[in-house]
């Protein structure tokens, strides 16, 4: 089997490394010469655990190969995947499909046999119609069929995500269709990987479903967090205590500073006007937007009050600015929000992440940035953890304490016991759960 790939974003470059390592031919493509060259050289563009080796490994099996040249890469293949980006379009919220539009197009120009032509990219429900459209009105002979493949991987654990997940989606109208995706999925039936087959139309829409839900589900623990503060209760507890229940689940009930990344906001979005246009509005993922929107800046307002009301000419140290742990993405990250309404209530900030301050540099002016965990503490008024990298789980707090005028901790993320804190001497607060008072 042989596979191009178009677009080597975070999901095409993870899904084309997998296939290669199922045994697929792939080739992957993108506009970008430099990237090709660099990803030629074995650069990797992402920061994704295991992705430097795979590529490594399966580009020098001849598995794997990066090009510009969409027409020789299509016309050899059996399936091209279309894993353009989709971005929110300025203004009405709508998925930008633009790059799908004009890559089917391409793709189009291309084909030569039987080809199929998968989107991998989340699309609005209709799009996959719409470049057969496309496809069909470029080059009416073409002979192709389409179909939808969702990914749900995410960042930070997208190769483990692919190689062992849940279920797998696939949208098709043929049998044909339905073959060469068998075919390419192959390894997945060894493990008995539930692959759900449906109409490309409700493919489609099981991604957005899947992850408005998710991001319903941390909203809800959010609020129940804060309810939570108000009554004196611990939302671990709540959540463990409703996650046992097999119909809800433990996971996605950890709180925390809300929902960012690369997929929730922009596909809550999406879906909201998608479900409004269709005269069928989806009101609890309309709140949930809100929510989390304002979520945001009431934890700008919880380090406020942490620090007696007022940040003021205080300095404080931000530990972590990525959107979660093991990824650099800064992509509709909490800490965009939230630096931010702490600059403006006056307070200079230093701040560390351990791979995203390169593109946080870009995105937040005024931060000085540090080397260390520890550097940011020296003469800090406050420490916050706004991500919870497995670094800042074991910070040596008798030195924190000592670096710190005070010992205020805001941590964003519950990643310390209430308890083991005011042991160790520190005013700390946390989400959801009912803070001690420091022990002398
Ligand atoms: C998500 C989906 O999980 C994945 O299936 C889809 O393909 C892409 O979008 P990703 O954005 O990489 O993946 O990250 P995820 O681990 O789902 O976290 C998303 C956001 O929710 C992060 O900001 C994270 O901190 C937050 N989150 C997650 C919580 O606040 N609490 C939780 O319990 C889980």
């Amino acid at each position: 089997m042989r596979i191009a790939m178009i677009g080597t974003g975070y999901v095409g470059l993870v899904s084309g490394a997998c296939f290669s390592e199922f045994g697929v031919t792939v080739t992957c493509v993108d506009k970008d010469v430099s990237k090709i060259d660099r990803l030629n050289r074995g650069e990797i563009p992402i920061y994704e655990p295991g992705l430097d080796k795979l590529v490594e490994n399966n580009a020098k099996a001849g598995r794997l190969f990066f090009t510009t040249d969409l027409k020789a890469a299509v016309a050899e293949a059996d399936a091209v995947f279309i894993a353009v980006g989709t971005p929110s379009r300025r203004g009405d919220g709508h998925a930008d499909l633009s790059y799908v539009y004009a890559a089917a197009k391409e793709i189009a120009e291309a084909l030569d046999g039987h080809t199929v032509v998968v989107t991998k990219s989340t699309v609005p429900v209709g799009t996959g119609r719409e470049v057969e459209k496309i496809i069909r009105e470029t080059r009416p002979n073409a002979d192709f069929d389409i179909v939808s493949n969702p990914e749900f991987l995410r960042e930070g654990s997208a190769i483990g995500d692919f190689m062992r997940p849940d279920r797998v989606v696939i949208g098709a109208r043929t049998e044909r269709a339905r073959e060469v995706m068998r075919a390419l999925y192959r390894p997945l039936y060894l493990i008995e990987t539930p692959i759900v087959f449906t109409s490309v139309e409700t493919s489609e829409l099981i991604k957005y479903a899947a992850n408005t839900f998710l991001a319903a589900k941390i909203t809800f623990i959010n609020e129940i967090a804060d309810l939570c503060e108000k009554l004196g209760a611990d939302v671990h507890d709540v959540a463990k205590g409703i996650g046992l229940d097999g119909r809800i689940g433990k996971k996605f009930l950890h709180p925390g500073p809300g929902y960012g990344g690369s997929c929730f906001p922009k596909d809550t979005l999406a879906l909201v006007r998608t479900a409004q246009e269709a005269g069928a509005p989806l009101r609890i993922i309309e709140t949930v937007v809100d929510i989390n929107d304002k979520r945001k800046r009431a934890m700008a307002d919880k380090v406020i009050a942490a620090c007696g009301g007022s940040v003021a000419g205080k300095t404080l140290a931000i530990l972590g600015v990525t959107f979660k742990p093991n990824t650099d993405d800064m992509r509709d990250s909490p800490s965009l929000d939230i630096i931010p309404a702490l600059q403006q209530a006056g307070a200079s900030l230093r701040a560390f992440d351990p791979e995203g301050m390169h593109e946080a540099e870009k995105l937040l002016p005024g931060v000085v940035w540090c080397d260390t965990a520890y550097e940011t503490m020296g003469g800090a008024d406050a420490l916050v953890i706004i991500t919870e990298w497995n670094q800042f789980r074991a910070l040596d707090l008798k030195r924190v304490k000592t670096l710190l005028k005070a010992p205020i901790l805001v941590d964003l993320r519950n990643i310390y016991e209430p308890e083991m804190m005011a042991n160790a001497g520190f005013q700390y607060t946390c989400v959801g759960r009912v803070s001690l008072p420091a022990a002398e």
